[in-house]
């Protein structure tokens, strides 16, 4: 198996100096996956990736966007918003659109600051700590259950269900690892995981509630919807809550986890955010969440064959666009290997970069991740790494399951 395909490449962390050699040498490259996986095109370069993502009529997204290869019948059952082409992408989109859009979002910001100050005082009160745990892993998922309409108290299942869901290729989180032949028995489930069945049935309780008594929130909405004059199906309201309770949170706490992180790893970088909050209101965030993005690839289908520097990709093979590697492309962004926290901009690819499928929750992940930079910068004094980060085995999500940390705070 190659670098790209294996996801014990991943747990030493995200392979920048690979990522290097194919953007100059092979930006378009043949990764051969193990049986009965075929293999797929490695895209590397900013300017590619983001063609791929916009030109979804010949890179299609409904053959599934992780690796996996899907047989119709799964496709059939696993299939939501994400793995939809326009007019229908379009249409179930524009349902809950409308509740990401900036003003919508920015008026969560009150409530998230009390959430995140809350949530880091308890944390620092204990001094050394988990910072998956504590800190991370609590606050995307308060604020999904408060836009779901969902029990506060079940936020727990909700994050371990996450935590089943992305760990699919990791022994210690997944209930059955994709690839086994035991996995086979749950082929129709997305991500092949059993915890599928269990948001599927949480998700059908809350939607029973909110038809009954409708509150205004993502739940009501999609129980309310109409596609050319007809409900949702069953299967498309499982998915597409699946799809919401799972992008909802796991993107963002690996956020907020490599964004600690990676100022522990740069202490200049926190000393200036130390000194100025305020940069964070600007491109800093997005500088910190182009250094370290969350979702390593998303992967398309060629629906025609297509010629890219000099490479035939053929109709139906699979690409994967590397997110990681786009943000560190030189063609693209200035000294890409400088974390550098005062620059104008930051051309990024962590949310993917145009086309339909352009994170629908960019905006609510980028207030999370700066409201929280911003309450943690001006309580820290001192913070260190308590061992190492004990990192997911994935090539899909760029996770961390464990932060141990010793913060000491500002008096
Ligand atoms: C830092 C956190 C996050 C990151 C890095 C992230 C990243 C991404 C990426 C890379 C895509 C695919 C883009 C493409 O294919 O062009 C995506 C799609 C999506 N994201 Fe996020 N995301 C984050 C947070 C969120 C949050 C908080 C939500 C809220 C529920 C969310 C909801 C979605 C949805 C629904 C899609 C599918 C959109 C579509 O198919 O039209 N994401 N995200």
């Amino acid at each position: 198996m190659s670098d790209l395909a294996d996801p014990d490449t991943f747990v030493a962390g995200v392979p920048y100096e690979l990522f290097r050699r194919l953007r100059d040498d092979e930006p378009v490259a043949w990764t051969p996956e193990p049986q009965p996986h075929q293999g797929f095109w490695s895209i590397t370069r900013h300017a590619d990736i983001t063609a791929v993502s916009r030109d979804w009529q010949r890179f299609t997204s409904s053959r599934g966007v992780s690796l996996e290869e899907l047989a119709d019948d799964q496709l059939q059952v696993r299939t939501s918003m994400i793995d939809t082409d326009p007019p229908r992408h379009s249409q179930l989109r524009k349902i809950l659109s409308g509740q990401f859009a900036p003003r919508v979002v920015n008026a969560y910001e009150a409530f998230l600051r009390g959430i995140v100050a809350t949530t880091l005082d308890h944390a620092f009160a204990k001094g050394s700590f988990d910072f998956v745990e504590h800190v991370s892993s609590e606050i995307p998922v308060r604020v999904l259950t408060r836009m779901l309409a969902a029990p506060d108290a079940d936020r727990a299942r909700i994050v371990a269900w996450g935590d089943r869901l992305i760990g699919h290729t990791d022994p210690e989180l997944a209930d059955v690892l994709l690839g086994s032949a035991e996995s086979e028995a749950y082929r129709l489930l997305p991500f092949r995981s059993p915890a599928a069945l269990e948001v599927f049935e949480y998700g059908r309780t809350l939607q029973a509630e909110r038809r009954a008594k409708p509150t205004g929130d993502l739940t009501s909405i999609l129980v309310q919807a109409e596609v050319d004059g007809a409900p949702l199906s069953q299967l498309d309201l499982d998915n597409m809550f699946l799809l919401l309770a799972l992008a909802g949170q796991e993107t963002t706490r690996q956020a907020i986890s490599l964004g600690l992180l990676t100022l522990i790893e740069h202490p200049d970088a926190l000393a200036r955010l130390q000194e100025r909050p305020a940069l964070l209101a600007g491109p800093a965030a997005d500088e910190l969440l182009r250094w370290a993005p969350p979702v390593l690839h998303m992967r398309r289908t060629a629906t025609t064959d297509v010629e890219m520097h000099g490479v035939t990709i053929r109709e139906g093979d699979k690409l994967a666009i590397w997110y990681p590697s786009g943000n560190r492309d030189e063609r693209a962004i200035d000294r890409p290997d400088v974390l550098d926290l005062d620059r104008p901009s930051v051309d990024l690819l962590t949310f993917g970069k145009g086309g339909p499928h352009y994170c629908m929750g960019s905006f609510l992940a980028k207030l999370e991740f700066r409201v929280t930079m911003e309450e943690l910068v001006t309580r820290l004094d001192t913070a260190r790494l308590d061992g190492a980060p004990q990192r997911l085995r994935s090539n899909f999500v760029n996770g961390v399951k464990r932060l141990p940390v010793t913060v000491t705070r500002r008096t």
